[in-house]
């Protein structure tokens, strides 16, 4: 028999007691595959949905909403970043999207900073080098880093991320500079700047934490990197497509800067012929700035919360189109 319970679609594994309650309250499919669901898959899964409880991987176009049926009332997006979710195309279907913003500020912060050191450091590369056998004794030219305390962080992008990172920057002795459209005033120890040129040209380390938008696509491309100091190192621990990868490529192989931290590529996963795994002046990572199991369980917790308060009848408590719903209120 057909069940009335509404149906929630969740797209990659999950925290089992979380997927429990979801179950408590609807019918509950969980896509427990070891790779996301192709977009044909996604069509079909989401049929008869009310809530889809998505992840970074799924790309929740207009057409995969007019695949789930008019029920749908809810994307949930597990992460604070929801560029993998067309919002205009909920707004105007009067779905709600859901997001997990504030509980992973933290924990993508240290990551962010610990990518930094890393990449001062050449950590990732020294690793390789002790395992192929190439450390033979001390030799005091082998592998310098650059010196994190006095050097200069510019933050590109000022909201709870970028400004969790300046507070470990200042307490580790680095001048912290950050260009931002939205916060206007100086934060806390820290000098924006104007623009963004201005900040590319004074910094040693240049970190990005702003979300992907049209206007942030491509932010970093082969001028901004020209402008750069040719020590510098890029950390990007927030959406690949802001950086130009193929400009990026280019950039590290001739010198135009010294080095790259990224959690994040465009696309992902990198592609194994991708040029840049063969270079060592870069850190490749695999999208893991939240992954912690108390950030990632609490992240899961707020995306259920935020399915839960619609098939209650209330928006979701983390809703990134609100003001664009007409839920008759
Ligand atoms: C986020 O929360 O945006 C993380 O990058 C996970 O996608």
């Amino acid at each position: 028999m057909p069940s009335d319970r509404p149906k929630v679609l969740v797209t990659r594994r999950q925290f089992k007691d979380q997927v429990e309650r979801l179950r408590a309250a609807a019918d509950t499919v969980v896509l427990d595959r070891p790779a996301p669901a192709t977009p044909d898959e996604l069509r079909q899964a989401v049929r008869g949905c009310t809530a889809i409880f998505a992840h970074i991987t799924d790309a929740i176009t207009g057409e995969v909403m007019d695949a789930a049926g008019p029920q749908l009332r809810v994307v949930a997006e597990f992460g604070v970043g929801y560029d993998n979710v067309d919002a205009e195309a909920a707004s105007q279907r009067n779905i709600a999207v859901g997001n997990t913003p504030g509980v992973l500020t933290e924990t993508v912060a240290d990551f962010a900073f610990a990518v930094i050191q890393a990449s001062a450091r050449r950590l990732a590369e020294a690793d390789r080098f002790v395992r192929r056998g190439d450390w033979k004794w001390f030799d005091p030219l082998d592998l310098l880093g650059q010196d994190i305390d006095g050097s200069t962080l510019g933050i590109v992008g000022y909201g709870r991320i970028g400004s969790a990172v300046a507070t470990r920057a200042l307490v580790s002795g680095m001048n912290v500079i950050y260009y931002s459209r939205s916060q206007p005033e100086d934060g806390f120890g820290c000098t924006r700047v104007r623009t963004l040129d201005e900040l590319l040209k004074r910094s040693d380390f240049v970190t990005l934490h702003c979300p992907l938008t049209p206007q942030t696509r491509g932010l970093i491309g082969r001028e901004q990197l020209k402008k750069m100091k040719s020590t510098a190192v890029l950390v990007n621990t927030a959406r690949g497509p802001i950086v130009d990868m193929e400009a990026l490529t280019e950039a590290l192989r001739d010198g135009t800067i010294a080095y790259a931290g990224l959690d994040v590529t465009d696309p992902e996963p990198i592609p194994a012929n991708h040029p840049l795994l063969k270079m060592d002046n870069v850190t490749l990572l695999p999208h893991l700035a939240s992954a912690t199991v108390g950030t990632r369980h609490k992240m899961s917790e707020m995306t259920v919360d935020n399915i839960l308060a619609v098939l209650e009848g209330r928006l979701p408590p983390n809703c990134v189109n609100a003001a664009r719903l007409n839920w008759g209120r």
